[in-house]
Formats: structure tokens, C-alpha cells, sequence
């Protein structure tokens, strides 16, 4: 034989073996593709629910302000799971917004066709996850996942804004200093260093002051040409009981609940007392008028069930409460015309 001959049939080999093996796993290959795009949907879904919907809808969707969206029958794979009617109603509520009958609530339009930041593509992937039951990613994308995973329920709260320079170095350094239990060298360590930076005017000085700067638009009531002042008065409590790691007002603050830069429109002092008291004792249907109900047949008739919350009872004294529900209470829309209350705009 050849070389030529050997080369030849060694080729044909090669070719026929390749066909071979594309015709086997091409169906493989095929599943694959459809896998890793509802996976790649589902994962970018869950990070834009996190980003825009969790602080309305729970970062599990259980529900907050806004009604529930873990229901059974809009996961894919459930008997009463309908594609074409779900992904319809989802993408029409979604895209255009709703208005709620609750004065100061509504559910802003996303899609970018209606003045929203979300463009279609956005819309289907945050629809793809919510179809897929796996509500507990958006979670780990929330703003504070580790702050809340780290803290059992009934804990004082970390400050999430150290506002002195020393505050500052210990966060970034919790090693060096000790963090809840200093010896005497790590205090004097702190001190000193804390002392060195704020004369160098150094990163941490620089750091405790931005977060002053913060805290001080947060609270309103610190006096500006003093911006290292210790900050006292009643909205401090937002901070040393950390509230503004779950929730925020105004511009201070992150996402994980929802905004109460106007809970005072949605909410009255009696209730924001009862929740604040201890949140999981309000019932379920007490913690949204927004909760949907079920619709069965053309009867509403229940609520959709609501997971416990995951805001924990923070300890504080009577009058500590008081004085946030009364601030909070008064944190009202006055100058922006509330929406009407009517039916859904989509159709
Ligand atoms: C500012 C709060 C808020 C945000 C943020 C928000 N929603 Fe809503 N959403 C609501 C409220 C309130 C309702 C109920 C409106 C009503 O009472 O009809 C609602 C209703 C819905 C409904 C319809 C539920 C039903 O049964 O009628 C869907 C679906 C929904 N939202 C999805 C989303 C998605 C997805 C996002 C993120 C892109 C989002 N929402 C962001 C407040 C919000
Ligand atoms: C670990 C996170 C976390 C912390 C800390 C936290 N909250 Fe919440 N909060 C939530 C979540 C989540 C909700 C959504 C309510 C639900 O589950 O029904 C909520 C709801 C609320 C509501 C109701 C808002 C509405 O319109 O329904 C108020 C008021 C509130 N929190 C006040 C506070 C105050 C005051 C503090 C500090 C003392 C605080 N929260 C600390 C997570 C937190």
C-alpha cells in the first residue's frame, strides 16, 4: 500500500468517525444549548429582580409591599402552569405598571416603552426566573446578604456606616483591633493608628467623613459646618439599630426591604408601632392590603399565603419606638398627586 492509499483511507476514517460522533451527541448538544440559556436567564433574571423587585416583592418573592410572586402556578412544571397566559400577564403588568388601590402605592412601569429603565430582553429573563422556582438567588444579590445572614433575629445590628475614623480602621482591620474583644495593646493600637490617619488626613479620616456626610442627609438634623460631630437625636436610631442595612430613606440606605422614605403614606403610627414591636406577629394579610387574593373561578376568595418576614424583632425601648414611629409616621407624600385607584392598565 501507498502512502497515498494509507493517507486516503485514514482521511475517510476521520471523516465518517466525526459524522458519527456529531449524529450521537447532537441531541446533546442541543439540550445543552437550551440548559445553559434558561440557566444564563434565570441567573441574570435573578439579579435584576434583586436590583429592581425584591425590595417591593421580598427578595424571595414573598411578598412586602408588593403582592407574592412565588406562586405555585406560575412555575414551570406546576399542572396548572399555563406559559402563554402567565409570561402574558407578568410581561403586561411588568412593562406597563399598576396602579394599586392603596393610596401611595403603585407598581412602577419598567419596561423602557413606558418611561421604565428595563428594555424587553431585561423583561423576559426577571420572567424566565420568576418561572423557574429559585427563589432563593435573588437573595444572595440583595445589597446586605452576608449583614443579614450573619445576624440571628433578635440581635442589636452592626453599624453599617462607621462614622470615626477609629470605627473606620476596625471594620476594615477586625483582625488587628480585635473586633468585639480588644486587648489593652489592640485599644492603644487603634487609638494611635486612628490618631495618625486623621492627621495625615488618611483614607480611613476620609472614609469616616463621606459617612458622616451620609448619615448627616440621612438625618437632617446634624449641623453641617460640624460634620465630625457625634450625631444624637432620634434618627441616630436608624443607624445603631439598623434599619438603614435593610431599608432605605431618602438616599442613605440599601434595598434588602422595602424604601420608607414614604411609609408614612401607607402606613399609620398604630401599625408601624405593631410591626416595629415585632414583625412577625402581624398577620399576613395585615402586612399588605396588596397581598392578591386567589382568584377562584370569577370569586376572590383567599389570600395568597405570605412567608414569615425576614425583618427581625430589633430590641429597643418603648421610647425609642415611639419617637421612630412617630418620625416615620410623618414621612408622607404631600406634593405628588396620589395614584387613582383602578384597574390594572394591562389588559
Ligand atoms: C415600588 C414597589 C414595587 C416595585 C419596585 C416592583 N413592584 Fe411589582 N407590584 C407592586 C405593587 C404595589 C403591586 C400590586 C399592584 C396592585 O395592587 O394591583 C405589584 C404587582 C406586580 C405584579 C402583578 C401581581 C398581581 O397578581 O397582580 C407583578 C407580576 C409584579 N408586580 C412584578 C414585578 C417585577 C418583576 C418587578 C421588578 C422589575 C416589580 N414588580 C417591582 C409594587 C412594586
Ligand atoms: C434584616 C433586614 C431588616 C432590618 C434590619 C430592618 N428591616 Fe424593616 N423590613 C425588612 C423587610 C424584608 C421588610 C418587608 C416586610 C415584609 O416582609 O412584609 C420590612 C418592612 C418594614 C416596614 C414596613 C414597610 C411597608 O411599607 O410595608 C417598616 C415600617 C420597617 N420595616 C421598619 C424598620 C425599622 C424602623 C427598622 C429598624 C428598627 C427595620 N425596619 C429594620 C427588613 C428589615
Amino acid at each position: 500500500m501507498s502512502t497515498r492509499m494509507v493517507l486516503s483511507i485514514a482521511f475517510v476514517l476521520f471523516v465518517v468517525l466525526g459524522m458519527l460522533v456529531y449524529v450521537l451527541f447532537e441531541g446533546q448538544r442541543a439540550d445543552y444549548n437550551i440548559l445553559t440559556s434558561t440557566e444564563e436567564y434565570t441567573h441574570v433574571g435573578a439579579q435584576l429582580f434583586a436590583a429592581n423587585c425584591a425590595q417591593c416583592h421580598g427578595p424571595e418573592g414573598e411578598g412586602a409591599i408588593g403582592p407574592a410572586l412565588n406562586r405555585s402556578e406560575w412555575h414551570a412544571g406546576d399542572k396548572n402552569y399555563d406559559q402563554n397566559a402567565v409570561f402574558n400577564f407578568i410581561r403586561n403588568v411588568v412593562k406597563r405598571g399598576q396602579h394599586s388601590p392603596q393610596p401611595g402605592i403603585t407598581m412602577p412601569a419598567w419596561s423602557k416603552d413606558f418611561g421604565g429603565p428595563l428594555n424587553d430582553e431585561e423583561i423576559e429573563r426577571i420572567i424566565v426566573f420568576i418561572t423557574q422556582d429559585d427563589w432563593h438567588q435573588p437573595f444572595h444579590y440583595t445589597a446586605t446578604p452576608n449583614f443579614v445572614a450573619n445576624i440571628p433575629p433578635n440581635s442589636v445590628q452592626k453599624k453599617q456606616y462607621p462614622s470615626t475614623t477609629a470605627e473606620v480602621l476596625a471594620v476594615k482591620n477586625p483582625a488587628k483591633y480585635g473586633e468585639a474583644n480588644p486587648t489593652a495593646e489592640q485599644k492603644k493600637a487603634l487609638s494611635d493608628d486612628a490618631a495618625a490617619d486623621e492627621k495625615a488626613n488618611g483614607p480611613a479620616y476620609q472614609e469616616a467623613q463621606q459617612n458622616t456626610e451620609k448619615l448627616r442627609v440621612l438625618l437632617g438634623n446634624a449641623d453641617p459646618a460640624k460634620p465630625g460631630e457625634k450625631l444624637n437625636g432620634l434618627k441616630q436610631l436608624f443607624q445603631v439599630k439598623g434599619c438603614i442595612n435593610c431599608h432605605a430613606i431618602g438616599s442613605v440606605g440599601t434595598t434588602l426591604g422595602p424604601a420608607l422614605t414614604e411609609v408614612g403614606s401607607r402606613r399609620d403610627a398604630q401599625w408601624l408601632n405593631d410591626w416595629i414591636k415585632n414583625p412577625s406577629l402581624v398577620k399576613p394579610e395585615n402586612r399588605g392590603p396588596n397581598v392578591m387574593p386567589w382568584f377562584k373561578g370569577n370569586n376572590r376568595t383567599e389570600f395568597w399565603p405570605m412567608q414569615p418576614t425576614i425583618m427581625p424583632t430589633i430590641p429597643m425601648t418603648d421610647q425609642e419606638r415611639q419617637r421612630i414611629v412617630d418620625y416615620l409616621a410623618n414621612l408622607k407624600i404631600t406634593d405628588v398627586a396620589l395614584p387613582q385607584a383602578g384597574p390594572a392598565t394591562g389588559n
